[in-house]
């Protein structure tokens, strides 16, 4: 029988783990060997030119692509073969590069609509010290909350096509953390964003980690990047080619030649 982790080493285990992940389409090696880490309470990051593997990587975490090989552990438990939904359960949310919002409804209930993991999640909400499946009224509560944190209550009844893209980026945002997550993936969210929802944006990220989130952020916006982010895995060609904190990567020749040196960093 294993004996039960101690508390030192759960404490220093991340939230977030992939081990050696290898994705192939084909001949193409589209991820090749990755091993990242995202820890809980901070904010990592994950950079690379177009094409590096970034979306791939978030795919075979969530579970909607099958790693030729490697490992995806959330929380120290090996989820490789688990479902999306499964993994959901045990915390993990993300955002979409091309965003996948119900352009119909209202920002409320594009966020909303979320909360329904808890209907449907059981194990997943019970297991984690709440009360089981919410009342209707706490919804509504979790929603105005959350609408409330990332500044979109003013536009909370309008609906998402009414938007400008960069405040549609944030509803995405609020609608992964309706479901309470524990990790949160988001694949390109300052996109479309002016420079004030970009700063914003930034307070809100730093925020969320402050309050224990683990977040994984892919972003071409590197300035925003280098500000919020306290280590940075370095994609190009599917390999990770350096990590680090940000002085590391910003300094590191491999990643200025293969990437920093084509994008601007104020
Ligand atoms: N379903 C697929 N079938 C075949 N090739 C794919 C598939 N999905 C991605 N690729 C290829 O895998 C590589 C990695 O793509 P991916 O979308 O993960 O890159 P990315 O780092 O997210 O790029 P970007 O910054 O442009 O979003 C690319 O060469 C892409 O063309
Ligand atoms: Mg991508």
């Amino acid at each position: 029988m294993s004996s039960p982790d101690s508390e030192a080493a759960v404490a220093a285990r991340p939230i977030l783990e992939t081990r050696g992940i290898t994705v192939r389409f084909g001949g193409h090696v589209a991820v090749n060997d990755v091993s990242i880490a995202v820890r809980a309470g901070a904010v990592t990051g994950l950079i690379g030119p177009n094409g590096a593997g970034k979306t791939t990587l978030f795919n075979t975490v969530t579970g909607l692509q099958k790693p030729t090989a490697g490992r995806v552990l959330i929380d120290g438990e090996d989820v490789t073969r688990k479902a999306p939904y499964k993994r959901a359960r045990k915390g993990l949310a993300r955002t979409f590069q091309r965003l996948e919002l119900f352009l119909s409804l209202s920002v409320r209930d594009n966020i909303r609509v979320a909360g329904d993991i808890h209907h449907t999640g059981l194990v997943h909400h019970a297991g984690r010290g709440g009360a089981g499946v919410r009342h209707r009224r706490d919804l509504d509560a979790e929603t105005d909350r959350l609408l409330e944190l990332t500044g979109l209550t003013d536009v909370a009844d309008q609906d998402v096509s009414d938007i400008p893209t960069g405040r549609a980026r944030v509803v995405e945002v609020a609608r992964a953390l309706m479901t309470d997550p524990r990790v949160l993936l988001l694949d390109e969210p300052a996109s479309g964003q002016t420079e004030k929802e970009t700063e914003d944006f930034a307070e809100l990220l730093v925020r969320l980690a402050a309050d224990g989130l683990g977040i994984c952020l892919v972003e071409h916006d590197l300035p925003l990047v280098m500000k919020v982010c306290s280590h940075i895995h370095v994609l190009d060609y599917g390999s990770c080619i350096a990590s680090g904190d940000p002085a590391q990567i910003q300094n590191d020749p491999a990643v200025v030649a293969a990437y920093i040196g084509t994008e601007e960093v104020a």
